[in-house]
């Protein structure tokens, strides 16, 4: 029986928020029984931005007891912590050599993030998306679900599984290719500030870990607008995003109660979002009561992530080495 591989992984730089849970964690929980999953955390990548010992060590204890809430199975999924599995940094040195200054200057996340950390446009932020490859190819994943944010990055993944199959003439890598569920697009969950997506960044999620009032709060607080004056008036931004983070999280019968008030002019906006705010909580308090006990139980973490850790090593062991016999590393003694 041979499961289509899959990878995909989150850096440890805060809570989990409904941008993650929608756009990414949703989807590894329902490939699970169906393919051969490897799901991380992916810590080097977060040392991009800098965090303090201390930050680093919470964050990937969080992202692990918040997988695990969300319904990560580790009998059934290869959970792990990315810095647990050193071949990824090998066979990414060895990507580097292949990987071009022009193409990863171009790459529109770190165009981002330069404009964002000026200070801080380090050698890491330029090769990320080389390390995001290492971490798909050196399973030789399939499939990787992801946000539509990523979309880039895993086109550079393509790129680089291609060109070392053909430097190397032997088709070692699967090309991986983005996954979502009924051949839909790659999801992208909005904030509720006006514009754009969720994100950490954008100052602007909501997270798995807030508790009830803060969503309440969080939500009572999305810019909105003087409402429509024309029957079926076209929603401007904010207002679509608000539909649109209704359709993702509540019954389909609600939003489409509140798209009919929408088009006849009658819609009151903080009825909607009590509405939302309450379908919202409905979602995730479940999940915030086990991410609670579940941090509490260290031995159960470590337990998980030793076990992520062994068979994540043999998987990556077993490409690496066929990899650096095809680039011509023999052993002389
Ligand atoms: P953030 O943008 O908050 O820093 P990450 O970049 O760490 O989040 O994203 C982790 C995963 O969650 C990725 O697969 C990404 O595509 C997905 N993701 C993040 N934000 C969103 C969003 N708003 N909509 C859909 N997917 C998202
Ligand atoms: N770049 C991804 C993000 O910011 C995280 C990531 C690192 C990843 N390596 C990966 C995602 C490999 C999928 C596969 O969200």
């Amino acid at each position: 029986m041979n499961k289509p591989t899959v990878v995909s992984g989150i850096r440890p730089t805060g809570y989990l928020h409904l941008g993650n849970y929608f756009g990414a964690v949703r989807n590894f929980i329902r490939m699970q029984d169906d393919f051969n999953c490897f799901f991380f955390i992916a810590d080097i990548h977060s040392l991009t931005t800098h965090p303090t010992p201390g930050d680093l060590q919470s964050g990937v204890k969080q992202v692990l007891a918040e997988y695990l809430a969300c319904g990560i199975d580790p009998e059934k999924s290869t959970i792990f912590i990315q810095s647990d599995v050193p071949e990824v940094t090998e066979l990414y040195t060895f990507l580097n050599m292949n990987a071009y200054l022009g193409e990863l200057e171009r790459t529109t996340s770190f165009k981002d993030k330069a404009r964002q950390q000026p200070e801080n446009v380090n050698a890491g932020l330029l090769t990320y998306p080389v390390l995001m490859a290492a971490d798909i190819i050196i399973h030789k994943a399939h499939f990787v679900p992801v946000g539509k944010d990523q979309e880039q990055n895993l086109e550079m993944a393509r790129k680089f599984a291609k060109r070392f199959n053909r430097m190397y003439g032997k088709n070692i890598f699967p090309i991986p290719r983005p996954f979502t569920f009924d051949g839909k697009d790659m999801i992208k969950v909005p904030g509720l500030d006006g514009s754009g997506k969720m994100g950490k960044s954008e100052g602007n999620a909501i997270n798995l870990y807030d508790d009830p009032r803060e969503i309440r709060k969080k939500v009572m607080r999305a810019v909105t607008d003087s409402g429509p004056n024309e029957m079926n008036q076209e929603k401007p931004e904010a207002i679509q995003n608000l539909f649109t983070l209704m359709e993702i999280v509540s019954k389909p019968e609600t939003a489409e109660h509140f798209n009919e008030l929408y088009n006849k002019c009658e819609i009151r906006y903080g009825d909607m979002k009590k509405q939302l705010a309450e379908d919202i909580v409905s979602y995730t308090a479940p999940i915030r009561d086990r991410i609670i006990e579940i941090l509490e139980d260290q031995d159960y973490l470590a337990k998980v992530a030793k076990m992520g850790a062994e068979k994540a090593r043999e998987s990556a062991a077993k490409t690496l080495n066929e990899v650096k016999n095809l680039i011509g590393f023999k052993k002389l003694f």
